[in-house]
């Protein structure tokens, strides 16, 4: 995989103070956008929005300081891009855990701006490689609006010959002061799948406290929850689009420690709260159709 031209990338894209280009931990090309609004930071490998810092407030997504910034390693935080499949391969266990998309070096296409909006869109397209893990021709776009929120929308387009069946999340990891002081507001009444046991809920009770190990699918979802951050006194509002699950993961102590990119003294600094379409949600594109997943994320201070 060969990376892009760092000053290519600036001198076509690039636009003083609004949208820049460098290499990023690792030496992996980072686009760096900025606005009257706040900045974020996306990188070209895996289509992956790294940093969100809305003007006035600490940021707002969680990078683990163990990532891997490598070819062939996704990197812990932020928001990575799982497609075409979410979580574990359906029939082949071998293949790559939420997909290859957070695994390839996507390309730049566009970069616009105007007075209140900065807004990128990247693509990656089949290739050889994509072909030898999931035998379909696809062009998939990630576009970054940078405003009053961060919005970023997943758009698949089906270039095969036969509909093809994904699953897919923007797997949002929210920095918070101390997750067990934090609660995610909105899924009350949801049904649930709960992947430590296995089992289906048939209902959520309140709001989501995260005391423990947590990995769950919340199916048929609203179009927005917020996550209660007392810690930092903020609410980080989920708002999404054509997004029937959210899921919510934190990895907890043991798990913690299983994971090689992730400091065992890092969870109760995260909390993954999950735009995306799995289980009962993977959805099936006819030959030539498309569809698009959106996430935007807003940080509220509060006062009570
Ligand atoms: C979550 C899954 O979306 O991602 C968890 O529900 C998984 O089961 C977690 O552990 C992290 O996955 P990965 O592949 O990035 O380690």
């Amino acid at each position: 995989m060969s990376l892009p031209d760092i000053n290519q990338l600036n001198k076509r894209f690039g636009s003083a103070g609004r949208i820049a280009f460098r290499a990023g931990a690792g030496g992996l090309p980072v686009a760096a956008l900025a606005g009257p609004h706040g900045a974020c930071e996306v990188s070209l490998y895996g289509g992956q929005v790294l940093g969100y810092k809305p003007l006035g407030h600490a940021p707002v997504l969680f990078v683990s300081r163990k990532a891997w910034h490598e070819i062939g390693k996704p990197i812990r935080g932020g928001i990575p891009v799982c497609w075409p499949w979410f979580g574990a391969h359906p029939a082949e266990k071998n293949k790559p855990a939420h997909g290859f998309a957070r695994l390839q070096m996507w390309s730049m296409l566009t970069a616009e701006y105007s007075a209140q909006m900065t807004d990128i869109k990247l693509g990656l397209c089949d290739s050889e490689s994509t072909r030898a893990l999931w035998p379909h021709a696809f062009d998939l776009t990630l576009r970054v609006i940078l405003d009053t929120t961060l919005r970023v929308e997943l758009t698949t387009r089906n270039c095969d010959k036969a509909p093809v069946t994904i699953s897919e999340a923007l797997h949002t990891y929210l920095l918070v002061r101390d997750v067990a002081h934090t609660t995610v507001l909105g899924l009350d009444g949801v049904r649930y799948f709960d992947a430590l046991t296995g089992q289906e809920h048939a209902a959520q009770k309140g709001a989501v406290h995260v005391h423990g190990e947590t990995d769950r699918v919340y199916h048929d979802t609203n179009p927005e929850c917020r996550v209660d951050d007392a810690g930092l006194g903020r609410q980080i509002v989920v708002a999404k689009r054509n997004s029937h699950s959210t899921v919510v993961w934190n990895p907890w102590i043991e798990k913690s420690k299983r994971m090689s990119d992730f400091g065992a003294d890092e969870y109760p600094q995260m909390l993954c709260v999950e735009t995306a379409n799995a289980r009962q949600a993977t959805l099936t594109l006819p030959p030539g159709e498309q569809h698009t997943m959106a996430l935007s994320l807003r940080a509220d201070l509060k006062t009570t």
